[in-house]
């Protein structure tokens, strides 16, 4: 049995479930390289304000480097009975440069440490998430680009409601996860604040200087209270917050390319390469994985649920519980990075059906609102411009037909404002053209959407 590190005033080993019960090494490994990372600025921190000497300073910047070597070489040896990463890592350190390796820990516990090092972690990955965002955007702003005078029926309640292009309707994902890059930059600016220094919850008597570490580490600032430091975990809460948005905007999307791969809608053709087949039906081709990434929201979800119920009860400041945000955190970043990575892959290549797309604007009288608007143009109150058009609608139903298909005689029936000009105006792309507002679904008012939306990716990289 080892002796632990914190063993000093223990007579007895941990049972060996307690020690398995207790560990976190299985899964803070993951945090290895950021741990590492923290020590070496701690390292440098101490040497340069006198704590240890500049010798015994490179002399466990060394050593870490070797650690790190011996990691990734695969040759690290990881002991559970260790019970985490710190504690790894600084066992292996010691072996290599001897006593030294035991002043690395001055004026710096593992509350501030493990904090560091989550922060650099979530750091790290929300700077993935967003370059994948970034990726997203500009692949569904090609894709607009080549669909500008697609036409599909816009939906509200899943009713048809108005024509719309396909441009508008994937710009309106694009803009989706803008908001989406844009929400994680801003939190970025709260994880990016250094705890170290903070010890283990009161900060230290010790010279140090916790604003080098915080540069050393490229993080913005340092903390202001030494318990707030410890116990904070709302940066981490954040991002699963952001996950979730991300993975909520990508579900909705889905669940429309879902829809839209029904035979009944038909408005795209799944990639072979992103659908799956059935085992006993030969004519499937399914939208696995759309319905993945729609089931996998869920898991996000749980993330930040998790979380924020883990927090809820503890008093200040570092609880052991605390131990538990990680893999919530990890489990999400693979669900996040992974989907929206697929999601730019797949509409890259993903076939859109302009003709199946245009055969249903023929269904749902979706230029019923061009004729109220033309009556209501002419002068009719819009209150009786809606009731005259939806008695004609009632009409082209009956007959089964659509309200173009009514001849002219028939419109004046319902009111004496109707001429002949109504028929260019029920057309549908005349109705799309008509809507250039900003923000509008008209050609100029999408393909200004296009230019903006790539002047902000111009910017941001
Ligand atoms: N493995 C621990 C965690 O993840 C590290 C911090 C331990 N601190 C302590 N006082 N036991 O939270």
């Amino acid at each position: 049995m080892t002796k632990k590190m914190w063993g000093g005033r223990f007579a007895e080993a941990a049972a060996a479930s307690v020690e398995e019960y207790t560990q976190s090494e299985s899964f803070d490994r993951a945090l290895c390289r950021e741990d590492i990372l923290g020590s070496k600025a701690h390292a440098r921190m101490l040497g340069k304000v006198g704590i240890i000497s500049p010798e015994e300073a490179l002399s466990l910047g060394h050593g870490l480097d070797q650690v790190l070597a011996e990691i990734e070489a695969g040759t690290f040896v990881w002991r559970r009975e260790l019970e985490d990463v710190h504690m790894n890592i600084e066992r292996r350190l010691t072996e290599i440069v001897g006593p030294v390796g035991g002043k690395l820990h001055t004026a710096r516990s593992r509350n501030d440490q493990v904090c560091l090092d989550f922060r650099l972690h979530v750091d790290a990955r929300l700077g993935r998430w967003s370059a994948e965002l970034a990726r997203l955007v500009n692949v569904l702003c090609e894709r607009a680009e080549e669909h500008g005078a697609t036409l599909l029926p816009g939906c509200t309640h899943l009713q048809p409601a108005q024509p719309v292009s396909l441009a508008q309707h994937l710009l309106a994902y694009a803009q989706m996860f803008r908001r989406d890059f844009e929400r994680l930059q801003d939190c970025l600016k709260r994880v990016r604040v250094s705890p170290l220094g903070a010890a283990a919850l009161a900060g230290t008597t010790h010279p140090i200087d916790p604003a080098q570490v915080a540069e050393d580490v490229g993080f913005l600032s340092t903390f202001a209270n030494s318990m707030d430091a410890v116990s904070d975990r709302d940066f981490a809460l954040e991002a699963l917050f952001c996950g979730s948005v991300i993975m909520m905007h990508l579900s909705r999307l889905c669940e429309e390319l879902i829809l839209w791969a029904n035979p009944n809608f038909g408005y795209v053709r799944l990639p072979d390469a992103y659908s799956t087949g059935s085992s006993i039906m030969p004519q499937k081709k399914n939208p696995d994985v759309c319905e993945l990434m729609r089931g996998k929201t869920g898991r996000v979800y749980g993330a930040l649920t998790s979380l924020l119920t883990l927090m809820k009860g503890l008093p200040l400041t570092y609880n052991r519980d605390m131990q538990e945000d990680k893999e919530p955190f990890f489990d999400a970043d693979r669900t996040v990075s992974s989907s929206v990575a697929i999601m730019a892959d797949m509409l890259g290549v993903l076939e859109f059906v302009p003709e199946a797309m245009r055969r249903a604007l023929a269904k749902g009288f979706l230029n019923a609102t061009e004729l109220a608007d033309y009556l209501a143009a002419k002068g009719l109150p819009f209150r009786e411009a809606h009731h005259a058009t939806g008695a004609a609608v009632a009409l082209a139903e009956k007959k089964g037909v659509g309200l173009e298909d009514l001849n002219l005689e028939e419109l004046r029936a319902f009111s004496p404002l109707v001429e002949q000009d109504v028929f260019a105006v029920l057309e549908f792309e005349a109705a799309v053209a008509r809507r250039n507002l900003a923000g509008g679904t008209g050609p100029e008012s999408c393909a200004g959407q296009i230019v903006a939306l790539r002047a902000w990716l111009a910017g941001i990289r």
